[in-house]
């Protein structure tokens, strides 16, 4: 068992909307203490956009294999078979190169080209649901539900079983709550052992009549000879949803409220020229998406970030912050969706580890912002909202449980 790094003794931030926009410290940071040696934790931290690729990428010196992280490790990583190949995201090639190759047959671009119009189908029906000259939550209404239906309807689950799937869903990667740990972690099991008694006939079924859809490619992915059992799917299909859900809704709440609150007039250049959201989505992306980081463990002694790193240290690479890095990107601190380098933030991370759903979820924030500029000319914030209460804990730092807007055909 790993051991968690408690991050917010290196962040010490005051509130928790300083949390969900962190851009003074990391100002502060890359401006005056880029390599920041944190005594506490025993952790090294770093901002710079070139520090955070190479920390990331360079795995022969900074390994994902640990004994410490900063990741809090959820539910369905402590059953107690579960298969090696889990492991994807703490090991290194060439271990990490099967599992990585077997996972990735679901998410080629020919599957991705088929997803398109089952993704616009649901966030239409999501959209048509908000009424006209309404104030909606746009986090109940859209940002909450779709990732969550979208991998659902990808994963092949009957449709009539899409409310009882996203009940486990919602539990299982709900936040851990400091005063109800042990409560919250008996919900999360009872879930994933319902969830899993759920899911493995239907993996069962689809091995005798494949379908287009996730379970199926998983079934037929084959690397080297190996294939994965039924059990392993099914722990897949729940590494996926701990990857994929959560991030997502985050990204897609948090595009509006920076279309409320960054930029007024961004909303209707996007209806008037829908061809710009894609370019919209990698600015929200790199410039209202925290907080993104991750640790690795230093392999060798080295320099390689000027200053004497050594075997066993741990490196935190805050990509976040480095999508911020003034060497990296123009006036940074400004949202600009017409940045010529908007994709080379590292929100997604980078190297062998970069985001496998990275398609998945650029294509889910593009057609959510797409089916709402076909409908809603205009969107207007809420008097008197107040961010700090409507915040939450999550896997990201804070995440929004609430954001009203007023919407207008
Ligand atoms: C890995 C971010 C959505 C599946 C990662 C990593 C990051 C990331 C930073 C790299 C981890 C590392 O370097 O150790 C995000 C963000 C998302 C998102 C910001 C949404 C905005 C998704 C979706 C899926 C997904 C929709 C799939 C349904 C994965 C998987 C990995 C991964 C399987 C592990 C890859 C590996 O270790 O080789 N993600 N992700 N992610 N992501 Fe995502």
């Amino acid at each position: 068992n790993r051991e968690v790094i408690p991050v917010n003794e290196i962040t010490n931030f005051h509130s928790r909307a300083e949390e969900f926009f962190p851009i003074e410290w990391f100002k502060e940071m890359l401006h005056n203490q880029p390599v920041y040696y944190h005594e506490k934790t025993n952790t090294w931290n770093v901002f710079k956009y070139d520090h955070v690729k190479q920390v990331l990428s360079n795995y022969e010196i900074f390994s994902s294999e640990g004994n410490r992280t900063t990741i809090f490790v959820g539910a369905n990583n402590k059953q107690a078979n579960a298969s090696p190949l889990m492991n994807l995201t703490l090991t290194d090639p060439p271990v990490h190169r099967k599992s990585r190759s077997l996972l990735a047959a679901a998410f080629t671009p020919r599957s991705l080209k088929n997803w398109e119009p089952r993704i616009q189908q649901i966030a239409a029906q999501l959209v048509e649901n908000i009424e006209d000259h309404s104030t909606v939550n746009i986090v109940e209404a859209l940002a909450a539900p779709l990732p969550g239906l979208v991998i659902a309807d990808l994963f092949g689950v009957p449709v009539q079983d899409l409310q009882q799937f996203k009940k486990w869903v919602d539990i299982l990667f709900q936040p851990y709550d400091k005063d109800r740990l042990e409560d919250i972690e008996q919900q999360k099991q009872k879930a994933a052992m319902e969830y899993f008694q759920y899911l493995y006939p239907i993996v069962l079924q689809k091995r005798s009549n494949l379908k287009d859809d996730i379970i199926s490619d998983l079934i037929q992915a084959e690397v080297d000879g190996d294939r994965f059992t039924d059990e392993e799917i099914v722990q897949m299909t729940m590494l996926l949803l701990g990857a994929g859900v959560e991030t997502t809704s985050h990204a897609i709440a948090n595009t509006f409220y920076s279309l409320l609150y960054d930029d007024e007039s961004l909303y209707g250049e996007l209806r008037n020229h829908v061809e710009l959201v894609p370019d919209a989505v990698e600015e929200m992306l790199r410039y209202r998406f925290h907080m993104s980081r991750r640790d690795r463990t230093v392999k060798q002694d080295n320099d390689l970030l000027g200053v004497d790193l050594k075997k066993g240290d741990v490196v935190i690479a805050w990509m976040s912050a480095s999508n911020l890095d003034e060497d990296m990107f123009a006036d940074p601190f400004t949202l600009d969706i017409h940045r010529s380098n908007n994709k080379k933030h590292l929100t997604f991370g980078n190297g062998p580890h970069f985001c496998l759903g990275a398609p998945l979820a650029r294509l889910e924030m593009k057609i959510a912002l797409e089916a709402f500029v076909e409908k809603f000319a205009r969107i207007e914030p809420v008097e008197g909202f107040e961010l700090e209460n409507n915040l939450i804990a999550s896997a990201t730092g804070q995440s929004l449980t609430y954001l009203p807007m007023k919407v207008y055909k």
